[in-house]
């Protein structure tokens, strides 16, 4: 039976006072105004009050993600990306705050995410390059390796010329900089990566360790130490290298990445 407003408002606890604007909001959804005003109120303004998580939406649902194997079926202009696609539009976020004229990204695979990089990059209009490194570039679509925005190196990612590469580009594309990690996933794959790293990144760029989700952070426990170990172990290092930038990790709920949003101090 449905409470009277004034009754479910009485003595109203955290969870009466929810149940009072429930009922509220379906009175408002009973009896819109002729403007639908009520209706509007109803959806716009109790909603966010009115909604009790449970707390473990976001990680049921980076699982199924993860799990389901979606994020292996996502593509970009055709081609396989393999993220988050609530990732893909922070990075998108990203790039637009920080306007960077350098991509670098650990891990091609087919060259969908270099591609999706390189299409953000070039509609924010400024002068930028991508540079994709990956140990082997079988797998790299035709369609990304001809796009004249990117630079495509088949390597390992940790050697001295890739770092030489990088210091190369950045002098020839001075600004900002947002490296992204996603191709050997060990922890000390990602914490070489993070070294190489160290001395080619300044003040104000932007590092993303991508899926440090793995080893149970929460998908796939008992992988082994991966990204989120390489970050503790880099950052137990060097503590003062990096800022987390939380609410953009936050921001959509649940990430690949956690612990992963790093900008350079
Ligand atoms: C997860 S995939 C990259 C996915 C791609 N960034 C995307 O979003 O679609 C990982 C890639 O890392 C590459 N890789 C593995 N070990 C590597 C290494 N030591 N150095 C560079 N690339 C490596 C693999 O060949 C593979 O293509």
């Amino acid at each position: 039976m449905a409470l009277k407003p004034r009754e479910a408002a009485r003595g109203a606890s955290f969870v009466d006072r929810n149940a009072f604007l429930r009922f509220t909001a379906a009175l408002f959804e009973a009896r819109p105004t002729p403007s639908g005003l009520g209706r509007r109120i109803a959806s716009g303004v109790l909603a966010p009050l009115l909604y009790q998580p449970t707390d473990s939406e976001p990680e049921e649902y980076n699982k199924w993600y993860y799990n389901t194997n979606v994020w292996k079926k996502t593509t970009w202009m055709g081609i396989d990306c393999w993220k988050s696609v609530s990732d893909l539009w922070n990075y998108q976020e990203i790039l637009f705050d920080l306007k960077p004229s350098l991509v670098v990204e650990f891990g091609t695979n087919q060259g969908g995410s270099a591609l999706f990089f390189a299409s953000v990059m070039r509609q924010i209009g400024e002068t930028f390059k991508v540079l994709s490194v990956d140990i082997n570039h079988k797998a790299l679509d035709p369609a990304a390796r001809r796009d004249p925005d990117i630079v495509f190196v088949e390597s390992r990612s940790t050697i001295p010329a890739i770092a030489e590469h990088i210091r190369r580009l950045r002098s020839e594309f001075p600004g900002k900089v947002f490296a992204i990690l996603d191709s050997d996933h060990s922890r000390d794959h990602v914490l070489a990566e993070m070294k190489l790293l160290r001395p080619l990144l300044s003040a104000g760029d932007y590092l993303l360790v991508e899926d440090s989700m793995l080893n149970g952070h929460p998908n796939l426990p008992g992988w082994g130490p991966g990204p989120y170990e390489a970050i503790e172990a880099y950052e137990h290092e060097f503590p003062t290298d990096y800022t987390h930038d939380v609410a953009r990790e936050n921001k959509f709920g649940w990430t690949f990445a956690p612990n992963g949003f790093l900008i350079r101090n």
